[in-house]
């Protein structure tokens, strides 16, 4: 597929919760296109919907109203596990498998060969040897570069990820920002990724959403959206975030 076009699109997504008498809309009206090789950083005040929308994309929720249209295919058209494998999402806190990471690369794709073990273990800026380690063995940090590794393994077009960094210190967070980058200049992957820091969004994105309530209030290049809003509640946000 051309880069230019979307590999996935957001269309009017919504998604309401609650009882169905008084519902609460927590996605009001999403539209967007993704393409390939880019990094797109969602900011936006805590509770303003970034996780509900990045859940949609893989059918981890169903949406209320609109479309999620993966490879110009509506997603709902999909059986739920080959979206995951072309949408792939990761978790906050890795859950590995027991095991090697060996064993956690071949659960997931039981055809990979040697080559593409070494090749995700470099992307991912692990040791070589880690390979034959026992998963429980490993630091958080490393934890969370296998679980990327390992959804790798299975060559997603998008890769989903819900502030990948929360739950580690800083150095390990640099190293999981370049392994981020590279996803998208190396392996030409779209990254849809949820940050708390507008300074992460700068190091990392390419593009740049700024959600509010729900709704996207604005996007752009990332340093535009964080350091020239044009918007008032972008320019809200960005006092509130930066000063
Ligand atoms: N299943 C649910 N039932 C009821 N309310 C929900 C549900 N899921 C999310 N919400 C509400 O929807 C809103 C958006 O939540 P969401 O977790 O998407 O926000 P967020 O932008 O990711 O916040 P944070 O930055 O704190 O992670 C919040 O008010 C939340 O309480
Ligand atoms: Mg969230």
């Amino acid at each position: 597929m051309s880069d230019s076009r979307p590999i996935l699109e957001a269309r009017g997504l919504c998604r309401d919760v609650g009882p169905a008498k008084a519902p609460k809309r927590i996605v009001d009206d999403f539209s967007f296109q993704f393409y390939p090789g880019k990094v797109y950083t969602f900011l936006g005040p805590s509770g303003a919907g970034k996780s509900s929308i990045l859940r949609l994309f893989n059918r981890l929720d169903e949406p209320s109203a609109g479309d999620v249209v993966f490879q110009g295919k509506p997603a709902c058209d999909y059986p739920p596990c080959d979206l995951r494998t072309g949408v792939g999402y990761l978790f906050q806190v890795p859950y590995l498998f027991p095991g090697t990471v060996r064993d956690n690369l071949l659960f997931a794709n039981d055809n990979i060969t040697n080559e593409r073990m070494a090749e995700l273990i470099r992307i991912t800026e692990l040791e070589p040897n880690v390979l034959d380690r026992d998963s429980e063995s490993l630091s958080v940090g490393q934890k969370q570069r296998v679980a990327l590794a390992r959804l790798l393994a299975t060559d997603p077009k998008v890769v989903l990820l819900d502030e990948p960094t929360a739950a580690l210190d800083p150095t390990i967070t640099e190293r999981i920002e370049t392994v981020i980058r590279k996803l998208a200049t190396e392996q030409k992957l779209a990254v849809l990724m949820v940050s708390h820091h507008p300074q992460q969004a700068l190091r990392v994105g390419d593009e740049g959403l700024l959600i509010v309530a729900g709704r996207l209030i604005e996007h752009g290049p990332v340093q535009q959206l964080v350091n020239a809003p044009q918007t008032d509640q972008g320019k809200r946000y960005r006092d509130r975030e930066l000063t």
